[in-house]
């Protein structure tokens, strides 16, 4: 067992934490967490905790939601059992690991291998010592699996030692139906799902099976005379099923896959895990030379983004954030579609799929949403949990501590074209045909017609979209915001492009679909109409376009008379005056420019960045990527970079951030996204994909892998000799576009051509 907690060598593959800082013991458990996409382990000590009420031992099920019978009440991911509890002692009390006494308790994450390592060391006085290494992961190989593994060694002390591992905090969140030895089965308070946890335990002394001293109800323990030099190994192999109606029984499921597991035993579990990490790494490692800060920082980003999908699961998708953490709720915001989907479409098109599948299943939810609102279509729950009903909460206590309304579940409207833009981006880069009949198209004709129905026609002969929030949440009921008005136009134009592109390739199919959802050709005239007439808000003259309605009358603030602020910029100037400043949160028309850069000709998208980019405060974690990406496609890698390492420091540095609530899995989407689409400069075209490299001057190199349409291809920036290395591994001849300019690639023939130095003119087609 020893041999299993030695972890990985190479330092840019691991993550180390030899604090003891109870008050920053919430931002560890966070950053260290294992996560599988259905299960999530924070990485709260295990034995002996002496400081529960600073830490929160949480344990995640994806989809595992309830509503609490309360006013107004809002739904949310509840705990599930802490499998992971130990309690080590002598036959008087506890043997304590404390703060302030005796060495650290320092971390590990591995994430080449996908799992946390934890050592202590217990004692007694002058009397007793043992050391400990912990070992923990949940499954990557089969979802519904966690390992832990105790390796204790007795140092000093020849007395008798108990033992006990458990699960606690069943009762938190959930009713217990049924627990047994191995077994246990909980159902929640209101949501009608049930959660079923099998555990087989099992300790050596010496190499030698001990039998459990006492047992009861998921609790094992033993007592034994311990000596100088023995080794005792605990392992603990756990089973989780969740079942959402009262047909399915997950009490079945964990019990035959816990006897499977047993009977291959711990090492197989173990290996099956590392392998699939393996197969995860060869498809989506980001490798950089000449900044080791950058190469952790991108590891770390890509270790999380491959622990929070699961792509067997079609009826759950990513909380903001993901299984790390309790902050909001595991509700699903845009985060998803425009941060996260990406990197899944390009590198696990499977789990991307199952993404997109759960807005499909929500889609019933969008529709009685917008027709609730006298619209039409599907408008997509702001804040979304298992059934796709609105779950954002009414209500919240606002940055200077009054109580606020909250407006984005009714006025954040761009989550819908938000999501189409995934189906579209996926569609693209996959050619799943199968899925946009099945399921894509849908999606996006059901989003376009929402469109259709929310944008009204007025006086000056346009189309105006009025009473909304943009990304940027500082401005409420605002009119004609920019990113909403043009994501929901070109959302309305894929609708038509679906809608003839299926009407000549699946007549059958169209025609089923259009009887369905009661379309005809006099929709998709009205649609087109509104399409043409849409206001921008685009100033012909300027190239600028106006974030909103009146935006460019409101007070002009100098932010950089506020650099090295501690609190965000709606703190220092107050909610209302916020308002009435152009003080952006986030990248607003800067997230336009990112994700339709198409929409700004010429000179107009680096006139516009430059424009908005000083009047944001990035009072959201999702707003440095943006601007980072758009930087770099603009060829100011310099400042790019800087974002970068703003954006990376959210969840890695001690600053003043706490991410006890949860990783910013949107941040991490954001860095790949950066890098990617960036520094790399990639674009996906109906061609192939583009790519426009602009390298920061220490990035030595940049690789990374892509998959296009059932191909595999792996790109290699090599800045000190000047090229750009494309290699197709797998799959059809296809086109990649170099600076604007097609090259064809295949199997037998790899592209190596010059890149250019930064700040040269960049490729910004599509
Ligand atoms: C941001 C939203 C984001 C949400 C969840 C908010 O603070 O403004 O854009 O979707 O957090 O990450």
């Amino acid at each position: 067992m020893k041999q299993a907690l030695e972890p990985t060598a190479d330092a840019a593959w691991v993550l180390n934490d030899d604090g003891c800082d109870p008050l920053r013991e919430s931002d560890r458990e966070t950053r260290f967490t294992v996560s599988n996409g259905f299960l999530g382990a924070r990485a709260s000590h295990a034995v002996n905790r002496s400081f529960r009420r600073l830490v929160s031992p949480n344990s995640y099920v994806a989809g595992l939601f309830d509503t609490p019978d309360t006013d107004r009440p809002v739904p949310e991911r509840v705990f599930a059992p802490d499998w992971l509890d130990v309690r080590i002692g002598l036959a008087g009390g506890p043997l304590v690991h404390h703060f302030g006494q005796g060495p650290s308790h320092p971390l590990t994450l591995d994430m080449r291998r996908g799992l946390a390592l934890a050592e202590c060391r217990l004692v007694e006085g002058a009397a007793v010592s043992v050391r400990l290494g912990l070992l923990r992961f949940v499954s990557l190989s089969r979802r519904s699996l966690g390992l832990q593994l105790l390796h204790l060694e007795v140092d000093q002390g020849a007395t008798d030692i108990t033992l006990e591992a458990s699960f606690e905090g069943g009762d938190h969140d959930l009713i217990s139906e049924r627990l047994e030895t191995e077994f246990g089965l909980w159902r929640t308070h209101h949501s009608g799902k049930r959660l079923a946890m099998a555990a087989a335990v099992a300790l050596r002394i010496d190499g030698q099976d001990l039998p459990p001293t006492a047992l009861a109800p998921l609790k094992w323990s033993w007592t034994w005379r311990a000596r100088p030099g023995q080794v005792v190994c605990l392992e603990r192999i756990v089973t989780v099923a969740r079942s959402d109606g009262p047909d399915q029984d997950p009490g079945a499921i964990v019990r035959k896959e816990l006897s499977d597991a047993r009977r291959s035993g711990w090492r197989s579990v173990m290996e099956q895990h590392e392998t699939a990490w393996a197969n995860r790494w060869s498809c989506s490692d980001v490798e950089v030379e000449g900044d080791a800060a950058a190469q952790k920082a991108i590891r770390f980003a890509v270790y999380h983004l491959n622990s929070a999908a699961n792509p067997d699961d079609p009826r759950v998708s990513i909380g903001a954030r993901g299984l790390t953490g309790a902050d909001y709720r595991g509700h699903v915001f845009w985060d998803t579609e425009i941060f996260l989907l990406p990197f899944y479409i390009l590198t696990w098109p499977e789990a991307a799929r199952s993404l997109l599948m759960y807005r499909f299943h929500t889609l019933d939810g969008a529709r009685a949403k917008a027709a609730e609102r006298g619209w039409r279509g599907a408008f997509y729950a702001w804040e979304s949990t298992d059934t796709g009903l609105e779950a954002t909460p009414e209500q919240a206590v606002g940055p200077d501590r009054q109580i606020i309304d909250i407006l984005t579940g009714a006025q954040e409207q761009h989550i819908s074209a938000d999501v189409a833009y995934a189906v579209w981006q996926y569609w693209q880069a996959t050619g799943d045909d199968e899925f946009l009949v099945a399921a894509g198209a849908e999606i996006l004709l059901e989003t376009g017609r929402f469109w259709a129905s929310r944008a009204q026609p007025e006086a000056d002969g346009l189309h105006h979209i009025r009473g909304v929030i943009g990304p940027d949440e500082y401005h409420e009921a605002i009119d004609d915001n920019a990113f909403t008005n043009v994501m929901a136009r070109w959302n309305i134009r894929r609708a038509l492009e679906v809608a003839a592109m299926l009407g000549e390739r699946w007549p059958a199919e169209w025609t089923i679909l259009c009887r369905r959802l009661d379309l005809d050709e006099a929709d998709l005239g009205h649609w087109t109409g509104v399409a043409e007439t849409m206001a921008t808000g685009l100033d012909p003259d300027t190239g600028l376009f106006e974030q909103f309605t009146g935006y460019f009358d409101l007070e002009d603030v100098d932010l950089s008379a506020y650099a090295g602020r501690s609190v965000p910029m709606d703190v220092v100037l107050g909610r209302e005056r916020t308002q009435r400043s152009q003080v952006i949160k986030q990248a607003d028309v800067v997230a336009l420019l990112a994700l339709l850069p198409e929409e700004f000709a010429g000179e107009t998208g680096a006139t516009n960045f430059r424009y908005y980019e000083p009047r944001c405060g990035h009072g959201s974690s999702l707003s440095t990527a943006m601007h980072g990406l758009v930087a770099a496609r603009l060829g100011d890698v310099e400042m790019a970079l800087d974002y970068f390492h703003r954006t990376a420091a959210i969840d890695l540095a001690d600053t003043k951030v706490a991410i006890g609530g949860g990783i910013h899995i949107a941040a991490q989407g954001g860095l790949w996204l950066m890098t990617v689409f960036g520094f790399a400069g990639l674009s996906l075209r109906s061609d192939g994909i583009g790519l426009a490299p602009h390298l920061p001057a220490s990035w030595l190199s940049l690789g990374f892998g892509l998959q296009w349409r059932g191909r595999s291809l792996a790109v290699r920036i090599d800045q000190t000799n000047q090229k750009l290395d494309v290699s197709l591994e797998s799959g059809q001849p296809m086109i990649i576009t170099i600076y604007g300019q097609p090259h064809s690639l295949s199997l037998d023939q790899a592209l190596v051509t010059d890149i250019k130095r930064p700040r040269q003119s960049d490729d910004r087609s599509r």
